[in-house]
């Protein structure tokens, strides 16, 4: 199976893109970051600080399946679509959050590797191409500065709540960046065998239209 893996920071752009690649080269896209946001939503349902409990025992009671319609990833929770359910900025940290801990990587390291063989993917996250698909024949790191990011996730954001603070968001950034860069288990970083693509001063078609020829270049090579 063909496995284009795209890792990246908050805000980059990873799961609209991967979405919008995957589509074009007719490839499942697998959004881990919604598997992270799955287990956040849990904890948040139940009302359970992560860092408080044993994990483990809390994991037994979560089931987490993931299917794909028309190019959109729908995640179920003990089967329960919840796929519209996890986008808000509190499941946002708490999954940042979640990510740290051992036992809640272990869970979806193989839940993952089981999606990415199933069909040719387009696989996004933090340790896609580090850990969770090492072998992955194209490996893309896509970033842009944490300012341009801000901005993209505040004009988002703004639609549904025109309250929002640009500042707030530009903390909540940079915050979540320094988390999932420097944690201990699998954290989000560039090796030489990735791509990088900055796409600060780059709209979503000119993004896309670069990672399509990062693409084909990586296959002709
Ligand atoms: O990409 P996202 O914002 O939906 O991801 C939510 C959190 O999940 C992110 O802060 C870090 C974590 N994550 C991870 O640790 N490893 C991945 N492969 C994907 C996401």
């Amino acid at each position: 199976m063909f496995c284009i893996a795209i890792d990246g920071p908050a805000g980059s752009g990873k799961s609209t893109i991967s979405k919008m690649l995957a589509k074009e080269l007719n490839f499942t896209n697998i959004d881990t970051g919604a598997l992270y946001r799955a287990i956040a939503y849990y904890f948040s349902r139940e009302n359970i600080d992560p860092n408080t409990i044993n994990i483990e025992n809390e994991l037994e009671h979560i089931k987490i399946d993931v299917h794909n319609e028309n190019f959109e990833q729908q995640i179920f929770l003990n089967d329960v679509n919840i796929t519209d359910k996890i986008r808000t900025e509190k499941i946002s940290k708490l999954a940042s959050e979640c990510s740290k801990n051992i036992l809640v990587r272990e869970y979806l390291l193989g839940l993952q590797r089981d999606l990415a063989r199933k069909s040719n993917t387009v696989i996004d996250g933090r340790d896609i191409g580090t850990v969770v698909v090492p072998n992955a024949d194209v490996k893309i790191f896509l970033t842009a500065s944490p300012e341009t990011r801000a901005k993209r996730r505040y004009l988002e954001l703004k639609l549904k709540d025109p309250n929002v603070n640009y500042e707030d968001i530009l903390k909540d950034i940079k915050n979540r960046d320094t988390q999932d860069m420097n944690r201990e288990l699998s954290p989000l970083k560039i090796t030489p065998d990735y791509i990088k693509v900055d796409n600060t001063e780059y709209n979503l078609e000119e993004t896309i239209k670069i990672m399509l020829d990062v693409i084909k270049r990586s296959i002709e090579i």
